[in-house]
């Protein structure tokens, strides 16, 4: 599908049909988040794939959004807090500037800077990798004839506790998925003159 379709075809999809999602599609929707950009090309969003009725069922009752147990697929979307915590901080005071180009000392600071970062610094800074990689998921989804639904509202705490994830792992997002068993109408849009803020 081009681009443009994808685009305005695109719709946050709620009730899904029965049919499972082979494996070889699942690996396409998680191919498509691989290839998504990151800060620092440091990668940090992971992925829990959640296809057993089972735990899809469970999942369900860690959110009061009702069709999340009826999709064959979810995706759950998870950042590592750990990757913008440099390990050898300490080590940077020994570098010796002076053999280095201005470009190499600027991403040196700029990583110190980052693992000063308080939490909800980092935490907005792992959201915003996090929020660029599932939405690839959704677009590529689209592109192979899928609807999703981000999800926000669900027990965070839960959700962890359920899937066993280490303290490292924060859970952003959930994602149904599935083949779409409903064609919603296009949700309002602002006109293009309001999100421009201005031009200069
Ligand atoms: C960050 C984010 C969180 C969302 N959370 C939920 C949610 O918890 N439950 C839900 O039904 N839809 C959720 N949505 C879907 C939005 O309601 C939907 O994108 C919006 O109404 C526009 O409709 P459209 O996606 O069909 O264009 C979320 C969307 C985004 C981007």
């Amino acid at each position: 599908m081009n681009m443009e379709r994808i685009l305005k075809e695109r719709r946050s999809i709620r009730k899904f049909k029965a049919e499972k999602i082979s494996d070889s599609t699942i690996n396409e929707l998680i191919e498509a988040a691989r290839l998504a950009p990151s800060g620092s090309n440091k990668q940090p969003v992971r992925y829990v794939i959640v296809k057993s009725d089972e735990m899809i069922k469970e999942l369900g009752e860690c959110t009061s959004v009702p069709f999340v147990s009826k999709a064959p697929l979810v995706l759950v979307c998870c950042v590592d807090k750990k990757t913008y915590k440099l390990s050898n901080a300490s080590k940077i005071d020994e570098i010796d500037f002076s053999k280095l180009s201005e470009q190499e000392k600027a991403v040196i600071e700029y990583n110190k800077k980052r693992s000063e970062w308080d939490d909800s610094t980092l935490m907005a800074y792992l959201y915003l990798n996090a929020g660029i990689s599932l939405e690839h998921v959704v677009l590529k989804a689209v592109d192979l004839g899928l609807g999703s639904c981000w999800i926000r509202l669900f027990d965070v705490v839960k959700v962890k506790r359920m899937l066993k994830l280490e303290d490292r792992y924060e859970v952003v997002a959930l994602l149904p998925v599935g083949y779409p068993d409903e064609e919603p109408i296009a949700r309002p849009r602002i006109d293009l003159e309001e999100v421009i803020l201005k031009t200069l």
